[in-house]
């Protein structure tokens, strides 16, 4: 394997930017190229079967592209494709949903997990297992937000709306916890590419609720150990800036524009591909 092939970053649209900017940031000397599968999110609503077929091939056009290691930006596609890709294709393949648990696991003082993401991630109970593979004693309260995603692709992640949004969410999950347990909710997973543009809003949501909550970001528990295999496999680069680049299943023009709440610089020079 060639050291200075791209890494192949893939996630059902454009949320998986929160994911590339993360392990940018930790590694910005490799190449990468992105693939959001625009035509076809979101994947949050979509059955198992459905999901790892669109994963699959997503990952089949970045292998054929030469990508040395892929990261499945996605977490609805990390909780039900990971063990596919990984028998289907022969290199490494880091999904999003082992790091962040790893990372809540070793966080967590009171043994009480919050996760949220979508329907077919929280479904999927990937999280909960993982969870109690680090802290087998742990509490895992998983809650699906599906209005979180609508409202970042909107824009509307400052807005008003948005905070009422979250602080509903978290107020039924808080009282989940409450009406089960005496436990104190320390930790919250960010289970969605999209969520970490919305973190502000959580973490206003939380300490109007009285709630001192650590949230775990996905993108930063993965960009940590995606760097820890690089230096252990001798596959890290060794240039000093690298580039990326953006391949999307339809219009280019949206990643671009949409891309800015995601990241510090939007995506340019972004193609078309098509994909069965
Ligand atoms: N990327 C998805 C995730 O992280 C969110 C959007 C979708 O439903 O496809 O779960």
């Amino acid at each position: 394997m060639n050291s200075e092939a791209p890494i192949g970053v893939f996630d059902s649209g454009i949320g998986g930017l929160t994911v590339l900017e993360a392990i940018r940031q930790v590694l910005p000397g490799e190449n990468y190229i992105y693939l959001g599968d625009t035509a076809r999110v979101p994947y949050g609503n979509r059955t198992s079967q459905t999901i790892i077929r669109y994963a699959t091939s997503c990952a089949r056009q970045l292998v054929d592209r030469g990508v040395k290691a892929i990261v499945i930006a996605c977490n609805t596609a990390s909780a039900h494709a990971l063990e596919a890709l990984r028998k289907t294709f022969d290199i490494p393949i880091f999904g999003v949903i082992t790091p962040v648990s790893e990372m809540a696991a070793r966080l967590t003082q009171t043994q009480c997990i919050g996760v949220i993401g979508t329907r077919a991630t929280i479904s999927s109970g990937a999280y909960t297992t993982a969870i109690h593979t680090y802290a087998p004693d742990a509490k895992v309260y998983g809650l699906a937000c599906p209005l979180f995603v609508p409202l970042v692709e909107e824009g509307w992640s400052n807005s008003q709306v948005a905070g009422m949004v979250v602080h509903e969410y978290l107020k039924n999950l808080l009282d989940n916890i409450h009406s089960e347990s005496d436990l104190t909710l320390d930790t919250l997973i960010l289970g969605c590419t999209h969520y970490p543009v919305l973190k502000s809003r959580i973490a206003e949501a939380l300490a109007s609720l009285g709630q001192h909550v650590q949230l775990c970001d996905c993108g930063q528990a993965t960009a940590q150990v995606l760097l820890q295999s690089l230096n252990q496999s001798q596959l890290r680069a060794n240039r000093g800036l690298g580039s990326v680049n953006y391949l999307v299943t339809d219009d280019p023009a949206q990643l671009s524009a949409i891309g800015r709440s995601f990241m510090r610089e939007p995506p340019k020079n972004v193609e078309h591909i098509d994909i069965v």
